[in-house]
């Protein structure tokens, strides 16, 4: 049997969620905008899906799209900001982003603000060797900035973001604010409204939902410009035909999350994490968590073996049928040191031989035991 820790790549589609998404297919299968009753029924299940991400997210009284993912909630993020930037009365210098960021953010930035025509200086803010942000450098740049992003929770090392110590270093300076929500839905309350963030991209498939659609939070009052244009849909903010069947399974998971059953508590969470930790010591008494594991999600570990290269201990879990990555899944196949790591200055070897090992908060007890039992044989 498969073990599979690699969750921060993706998860497997809940079963409810399953259930949801074949639903809308075979049934419920109408499009939201027809107005006829099967229009009204696909409305209506979109409409609750909605109202319930207002209320697991926080978001108030802010927008929230339906989109196919992160990458494409940045793209609208991004595009939105520049293009507000673009049009403001006295131009920003720099566009600044957090150096352990996804690349999907850095390289929206700089897709956009060439397009655009912008042409501000892209910077990416210094994290410390804990993986937080350099606040002090943050605070010297922000008066000079027209967006600032940073992520909630970091997808290779689990770090969480200061996001209170971010908030402070933007006090009194316009710059919009982007935070990227993915690896923190399901592990981190998020209550979206009570900050100043103005955009926050997420991903279904991060946390149970199947690949293709994700969310999109806008702040009101935040500059708005469609990614999209076409036929109007969501409120003509994003057009295209909505995704039915992930918005269901999406509303399956949100439900899940809301109800608090099956997803595990922070403290539950942790404990597992601390033994598979500890089962890693034993396996390999040499070695070295990449990040300190207090201010990291506690589903996720990031770790080296001295003198054992990613490839051989990937390759040794592999045959243990233990699923975990060199990093993250994009950068995965190209096989280079984790710039994450190289940003928060470990040693090269350690950059270049991290393990990342990742769980889904709907773990259980059961999984644990065998993902340890399995992880000391592989020693
Ligand atoms: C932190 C973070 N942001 C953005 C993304 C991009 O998400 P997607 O590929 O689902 O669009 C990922 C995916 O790995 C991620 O982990």
């Amino acid at each position: 049997m498969e073990i599979y820790l690699d969750a921060n790549a993706t998860t497997p589609v809940l079963p409810q969620a399953r259930e949801a998404a074949l639903a809308a297919m075979a049934q419920d299968f109408g499009n939201p905008s027809s107005t006829h009753s099967t229009g009204l029924k696909a409305r209506a299940l979109m409409d609750g899906v909605r109202a319930l991400a207002r209320r697991v997210l926080g978001a108030g009284t802010g927008e929230l799209l339906f989109v196919s993912g992160a990458t494409e909630g940045i793209q609208t993020a991004v595009l939105s900001a520049l293009s507000a930037l673009r049009e403001a009365a006295h131009q920003p210098e720099l566009l600044l982003y957090g150096a352990t960021e996804h690349k999907a953010v850095p390289e929206a930035l700089k897709h956009w603000n060439a397009l655009l025509g912008l042409n501000l200086q892209v910077l990416a803010i210094p994290v410390g060797r804990d993986g937080r942000h350099d606040l002090a450098w943050l605070r010297a740049h922000a008066p000079r900035a027209g967006l600032v992003c940073t992520m909630a929770a970091n997808n290779e090392t689990g770090v969480i973001s200061d996001l209170d110590g971010i908030e402070a270093a933007l006090a009194g300076i316009s710059a919009l604010w982007l935070v990227d929500g993915v690896q923190a839905l399901g592990k981190l309350p998020l209550r979206l409204a009570q900050r100043r963030i103005d955009y926050a991209p997420f991903s279904g498939h991060k946390l149970y939902a199947p690949k293709g659609i994700g969310l999109l939070y806008v702040r009101e009052g935040a500059p708005f410009t469609p990614l999209l244009a076409g036929g109007g849909q969501e409120g003509a903010l994003r057009s295209g035909t909505e995704n039915m069947s992930g918005i269901a399974a999406l509303g399956a998971v949100l439900a899940a999350l809301e109800d608090g059953r099956v997803f595990r508590s922070h403290a539950t969470l942790a404990a597992y994490r601390d033994r598979l930790a500890d089962a890693l010591r034993q396996a390999f008494p040499g070695v070295v968590f990449n990040a300190p594991l207090a201010d990291c999600l506690p589903t996720t570990l990031n770790f080296a073996v001295p003198g054992v290269s990613a490839k051989l201990l990937l390759d040794l879990f592999d045959a243990a049928e233990l699923r975990m990555s060199g990093g993250s899944a994009c950068s995965a196949a190209k096989a280079q040191p984790s710039y994450v790591l190289q940003a928060m200055g470990l040693p090269a070897w350690q950059a270049a031989s991290a393990v990342r090992l990742s769980i889904g908060p709907v773990a259980d007890a059961a999984f644990i035991d065998e993902a340890c039992a399995r992880i000391r044989i592989c020693g």
